[in-house]
């Protein structure tokens, strides 16, 4: 990271750090306490980040300098935050019913949302019964097809997955996103078109990707009815803002679930998107996931910045980002339920926070988002740790652990915490030259050191715990809202608009220049750059051999 590109701010905190080896930081244990702090079912250990107390309130008074509080009240509230769209960020309405505190949206937006509910709620319970045909559904429904992509997509893929102990019997989920036929192709070599629902899930209602798989299934289900149209609607559900494309597509109004501008594609799983969330797990614990969200919005309305666990999670990203130069996280859950969350999050942080400019135009001088990826512990450990351990660049970690398990193979789920503790253990601690020297037994003195030096381990390697109690509808929802939270705090403390996402606009409508080259309605290539047209011209050759 070029120096300009660091908060000055920190500089001092960073230089008196970097002469302090974590394994010292960890011996103060009041320090521990100050990083350490619990909302409700989620405990977040800040205590391995490379953070003193007075490295600490620096990052402290930063935030309260920015004037946070109003601009959290403002998205609450239902402002315009998202300037270059003129739209209002309200998925925190969604889930106001279950909030302590009144919400100060505005009450038109409540009563649409409660309105909603009600009619998934409604849909839920008549699927459930195995009669949903006031709903326009087609009677004996085994499979509900998900289509759609990024928010459309991962948020329900992550909590269906997420919560499968929770499923109700006789439902089984399928989400189909990629474009890449395969997909859609082995769906329909597995499920039975006349006891399929697909539900069609898209903000715009005009997503290449959704549309052509929407279609694809939708020729599946005509061939079973010999194309009776009728019969085949009742196989649809959509979930969308744009109700008139929707019903041009083929899904009667009646069957449209409603989206709004007000709420961003990764910020809506809360909405109907959530639906075949709600289908799989019931509506008690769809509501319960709102009321674990709406638990983590109250505790960012009202607990001080010392213990609010969003903005304290998002002056370590900026810590680790702006001081550190960090330039990637991985998050590593320890739980297979979890499987999705780094997906998941890599929409939500780098689609919110990868911008360049401010809501002006303006350059922003800071980095901003990092690289999130990640995959699940203990495998990863077995693939990519060794360059976290020994490797030449430092990545912060987050851990994600699961005290109760949803099963009672409780030796297994040991082994996964204990690797869990070790791996932040080894990464804070180490091991020095002269401890793997101490170890290595065999062989004359020079052949001991060369052996130490390569089973040496830096440690002083940063990394943060989230443990929650168990895996349930309401930990995921407080989960999932305190990383929304902690979006929102970075892009107020970077000075972008998190809310929008023009950096994808570029790609789609070249893709879209691109398409009739590559279906042979375009013959003539002289207009694409000459990789392209290279690689065009490829594709046409091997095609046919
Ligand atoms: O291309 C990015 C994006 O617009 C995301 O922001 C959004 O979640 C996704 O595409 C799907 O959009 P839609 O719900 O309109 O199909």
């Amino acid at each position: 990271m070029s120096p300009e590109r660091r908060s000055s701010f920190l500089a001092e905190h960073v230089d008196r750090l970097a002469r302090t080896h974590l394994r010292d930081l960890l011996k103060d244990t009041a320090r521990g306490k100050r990083l350490r702090h619990r909302a409700g079912p989620i405990l977040l250990d800040l205590s391995r980040q490379k953070l003193d107390e007075a490295a600490l309130e620096a990052l402290g008074a930063h935030v309260e300098a920015s004037g946070w509080q109003a601009a959290r009240d403002a998205m609450f509230a239902g402002a315009s935050i998202n300037t270059s769209e003129q739209r209002a960020v309200l998925h925190t309405a969604l889930r106001a019913s279950g909030s302590q505190l009144a919400s100060p949206a505005p009450r038109e937006a409540l009563e649409q949302i409660e309105q909603a509910l009600q009619r998934i709620g409604a849909l839920v319970q008549a699927v459930g019964q195995g009669d949903a045909s006031p709903f326009g559904v087609a009677p004996g429904i085994t499979d509900i097809v998900n289509i759609g992509i990024g928010g459309s997509d991962l948020g329900p893929r992550l909590a269906v997955r997420a919560l499968a102990p929770f499923h109700v019997p006789g439902l089984r989920s399928h989400f189909l996103t990629n474009v890449d036929g395969q997909s859609a192709y082995e769906l329909m070599h597995t499920l039975d078109p006349r006891r399929t629902l697909v539900i069609v899930v898209s903000k715009t209602f005009t997503t290449q990707e959704t549309l052509l798989n929407g279609g694809v299934l939708r020729d599946w289900i005509s061939r079973a009815y010999d194309g009776d149209a009728e019969a085949v609607a009742r196989h649809f559900l959509a979930v969308s803002a744009n109700v008139a494309a929707a019903e041009s597509w083929g899904v009667p109004a009646a069957q449209v679930y409603p989206m709004w501008d007000f709420v961003g594609g990764r910020f809506s799983l809360w909405s109907a998107v959530g639906l075949s969330l709600a289908l799989a797990i019931g509506m008690y614990n769809f509501r319960a996931l709102l009321a674990g969200a709406a638990k983590v919005d109250d505790h960012f309305r009202s607990a001080p910045w010392q213990e609010n666990l969003p903005v304290l999670l998002s002056l370590v990203e900026l810590w680790n980002r702006n001081a550190q130069g960090r330039s990637s996280r991985a998050v590593v859950p320890y739980a297979d339920l979890l499987t999705d969350l780094t997906s998941y999050l890599q929409q939500l942080e780098m689609e919110s926070l990868g911008k360049q400019v401010t809501p002006q135009g303006q350059p922003i001088t800071q980095s901003t988002s990092p690289v999130v990826w990640g995959s699940v512990g203990t495998n990863a450990q077995h693939a990519y740790f060794q360059a976290l351990h020994q490797g030449t660049d430092v990545v912060p970690l987050e851990f994600i652990g699961v005290v109760r398990p949803a099963h009672d193979l409780q030796a297994n789920h040991d082994a996964l915490l204990s690797n869990l503790l070790a791996q932040a253990a080894a990464l804070a601690l180490g091991k020095t030259f002269d401890e793997a020297l101490a170890e290595a037994k065999d062989g004359d003195e020079s052949a001991r050191r060369v052996l130490a030096a390569q089973r040496t381990f830096p440690g002083d390697r940063p990394s943060t715990v989230i443990m929650l109690d168990a895996l349930t509808p309401e930990s995921l929802g407080a989960l999932i809202a305190l990383y929304e939270h902690k979006v929102f705090m970075l892009g107020h403390l970077w000075g972008i608009n998190a809310f929008d996402q023009w950096g994808v606009e570029l790609g789609k409508s070249i893709a879209r220049q691109i398409l009739p080259a590559l279906d042979g309605s375009l013959d003539d290539t002289a207009s694409f750059d000459s990789a392209t047209r290279a690689l065009i011209e490829a594709i046409h050759e091997r095609r046919t051999k």
